[in-house]
């Protein structure tokens, strides 16, 4: 579980079940398609609507936090008209952020759960990986990599570091878009700092270890740990072994330093040899002070 927060036990609510949110519109609930930390992910449909267009309904019970501040950041920043604007000025075909539909609470059983509506896509990222057995073709991870840097840009833009990369959490379109990847889960978005940024303990290692960016180790929010993030992820999904894979705290903290020494010692046009063959030149970058 990458997130800090109240555990709390998760129902499955049935098939069939109406939500009403906060506009009125009601949607019925289906099949469970994901479960996160604190709640489940449903496929679901407008209630008693024709077009049978799907959704994804993600609940969470009302008192955990990460739904609460994913429907913080859709409510303030994906409004239509905003990323309409970006998408024009960034030249993109879409913004790579689920859609958002509406939001609300209901209770069942006596327990009380909050719900938003989002995009459905075809599946997320972890499970196509599972699909595949070799890795993905350098090209395709790039494909992806830009896709979620443009996503990044964004919610960058709008003040915030997403603070959770990894494919659990990137999404693949529905045909005809299935190369196109979206960035969601928006449970550990946080306001970065452009100055006074501190070490913060009480902030440090919040995430999936595996991914945290050295910044995050320390306790800082910043727009270079998402990109860190990514880069970690970008060379599992090319199969490269994390050096860090198995080891936990310290070490693995230990283990990041050295590739980023490793990496800024050889400068951006080498590969470096004792990491598992790292694309250097692409991530020379990242670690640029
Ligand atoms: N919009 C969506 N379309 C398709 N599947 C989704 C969608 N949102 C979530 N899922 C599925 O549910 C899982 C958990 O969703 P996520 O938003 O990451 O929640 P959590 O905060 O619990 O990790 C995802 O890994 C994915 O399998
Ligand atoms: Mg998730």
């Amino acid at each position: 579980m990458s997130k800090k927060a109240k555990t709390t036990p998760k129902e499955e609510l049935p098939p069939g079940l109406v939500l009403k949110d906060v506009k009125g519109i009601e949607w019925e609930i289906q099949n469970i398609i994901g479960s996160g930390g604190f709640g489940y992910v449903y496929c679901g449909t407008k209630h008693k609507c024709k077009t049978r267009t799907e959704y994804a309904i993600k609940t969470e019970n009302m008192e955990s936090g990460p739904l609460f501040v994913e429907r913080m950041f859709y409510l303030k920043n994906v409004n239509e008209e905003d990323v309409k604007k970006w998408v024009t000025i960034k030249k993109l075909k879409e913004l790579p952020l689920p859609k958002f539909h509406g939001f609300g609470s209901t209770i069942h059983n006596g327990n009380k759960y909050r719900f938003i509506v989002i995009e459905k896509f075809d599946k997320d990222l972890e499970t196509f990986l599972q699909t595949v057995s070799d890795s993905l073709l350098l090209g395709a991870v790039i494909n992806i990599v830009r896709q979620i840097i443009d996503a990044l840009e964004f919610i960058h833009e709008c003040g915030y570091v997403h603070w959770d990369i990894k494919c659990q959490n990137i999404f693949i379109g529905k045909k005809p878009k299935n190369n196109h990847v979206y960035l969601g889960d928006f449970g550990m978005v946080t306001k970065y700092k452009t100055e006074d940024v501190k070490p913060d303990k009480k902030c440090a290692n919040n995430g999936t270890l595996n991914y945290i960016a050295i910044d995050g180790h320390l306790g800082m929010h910043t727009r270079r740990g998402d990109l860190e993030s990514l880069m970690y992820n970008g060379l599992e999904w090319l199969k490269l072994k994390l050096p860090w894979k198995n080891l936990t705290l310290p070490k693995t903290i230990i283990s990041k330093n050295e590739m980023k020494d490793a990496i800024l010692t050889a400068g951006p046009k080498k590969k470096i040899y004792d990491f598992n063959n790292v694309p250097n030149c692409k991530y020379y970058k990242f670690f640029k002070p």
